[in-house]
């Protein structure tokens, strides 16, 4: 990641969003599709994996451990060679896991139910983010794991302890968590319950399930035994809503903009940004809604209207989690003030990202006052200037997508993680019709 810095985009002001386009495969999906479809029985078949750096960590991390997968080709296929629950084989040096948290937090739930050692590390941005959240859970498992005194990667992940199912009420409203410890299940003895906090994205319950597992899901509390097997079945990846949520955005904010979105996920799970925006008065309307693998996909049409600021619904932050960038650029173009809180968590994403992004706001001229567990926001005029994404995805496409607003380009630094959940972004977006180029 030494080259990091350097990738910098240009978005000049103005200009609509008009079109129809698929955005990328969901990153959450794709990740689990890998992990669960290497530890199962049988062929994986997955279509519309996302070919981004950090779901290519998790791709590349069981390959390590002698998994054979075949792809991505260039229409996104993976096909994956399933082990079965013991098949995995100790990797000879330590797994990289790149930018990825969920890659390094389901990990080290499926790795502690291993019989090798092993070390995961990651870029500076992940060796820097909170790892106790699934080590102390996993500790009264019976797992081993060492982090550092920061309670940080490395990961040394010792093999061969027995594991015990245990009921766990999550201190946070994490899926990540939830997914560890559920993959920590599948090799413990017992029943291993996660009582969530609040909602948060259920895809590895959906995937084990579609695979043959059986998970109960009840009043927040997802229980399953160990010792039981998952059987191989193909694997649709639908677009990431949070890779839509930047477009979602765009064109609602930019005049004359009418987009589709086509083959979105819209699990219940990840919907906050439809629920937030809508409230904020977007017109966003859902066609041809269906099911596919397992997943609720839908064709999203935006068109450009007036936002106002809100309060921002406690219930939706953890439904949302990922999409706040975006929708603080949404609400610094809404009439009036937008209040977000109860989102403390966004302090430990790939960055700080209440910092950042009000650093950048307040560099464009927007009045955004950063609290400890959210943002305010009044709604004004974005000027033209410089923002430093500080190496987080999700910041550099939310800015680039200010430009629409804007009353002269945005330059933003720091960007080649883009390519950790959205390659292509460049292209794509120009296509429909953001003024954007890479330099
Ligand atoms: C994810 C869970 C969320 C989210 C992340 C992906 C997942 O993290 O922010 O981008 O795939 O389980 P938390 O569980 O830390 O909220």
């Amino acid at each position: 990641m030494t080259e990091t810095r350097n990738i910098r985009f240009t978005a000049q002001a103005g200009g609509s969003l008009k079109g129809r386009i698929r955005v990328p495969g969901d990153k959450s999906i794709s990740h689990r599709s890998i992990m669960l479809g290497s530890i199962a029985e049988g062929v994986t078949e997955i279509n519309g994996f996302l070919q981004g750096e950090d779901s290519l960590a998790t791709l590349q991390a069981f390959r390590d451990m002698g998994v054979a997968i075949e792809g991505p080709r260039e229409d996104g296929k993976v096909t994956v060679h399933g082990v079965g629950l013991h098949g995995l084989k100790a990797p000879s040096g330590p797994l990289d896991l790149g930018n990825s948290g969920t890659s390094m937090r389901l990990l080290s739930g499926l790795l502690a139910g291993q019989a090798f050692d092993v070390e995961v590390v990651g870029d500076h941005s992940l060796m820097s983010r909170p790892m106790r959240r699934v080590t102390e859970p996993l500790a009264k498992m019976g797992a081993q794991i060492g982090v550092t005194e920061m309670g940080t990667a490395p990961l040394k992940i010792e093999g061969g302890h027995a594991l015990q199912g245990i009921s766990y009420a999550m201190p946070v409203a994490s899926a990540q968590v939830k997914s560890c410890l559920l993959l920590a299940g599948l090799y413990a003895g017992g029943r291993t319950c996660v009582q969530e906090a609040a909602p948060t994205r259920d895809h590895t319950e959906r995937m084990l399930s579609g695979m043959g597992y059986p998970v109960s899901s009840r009043d927040g509390k997802v229980c399953l035994e160990g010792g039981g097997r998952l059987t191989a079945t193909p694997i649709d990846v639908p677009a990431d809503i949070s890779s839509a949520a930047f477009f979602l955005v765009g064109a609602s904010i930019a005049p004359g903009s009418d987009l589709l979105l086509e083959h979105v996920g819209v699990n219940p799970t990840r919907t906050g940004v439809l629920e937030i925006l809508k409230l904020m008065g977007a017109d966003i309307e859902i066609h041809h809604q269906r099911e596919v693998g397992g997943e609720p996909v839908a064709d999203l049409r935006v068109r450009s209207a007036q936002l106002r600021g809100i309060d921002i619904p406690l219930a939706q932050v953890p439904l949302a989690i990922d999409e706040f960038p975006v929708l603080f650029i949404a609400a610094a173009c809404a009439q009036g003030r937008t209040l977000l809180t109860g989102a403390e968590e966004l302090r430990v994403k790939e960055s700080d990202r209440i910092q950042v992004m009000a650093d950048g706001l307040q560099a464009l001229g927007i009045l955004a006052e950063p609290t400890q567990d959210g943002m305010l926001i009044q709604g004004g005029r974005l000027s033209a200037g410089r923002v430093d994404s500080k190496g987080d995805h999700r910041i550099a496409m939310s800015f680039a997508m200010a430009a629409l607003r804007a009353q002269g380009p945005i330059y933003i630094d720091d960007c080649a993680n883009v390519n950790t959940s959205f390659p292509g972004f460049v292209d794509l977006s120009s296509a429909i019709g953001l003024r954007i180029k890479t330099n």
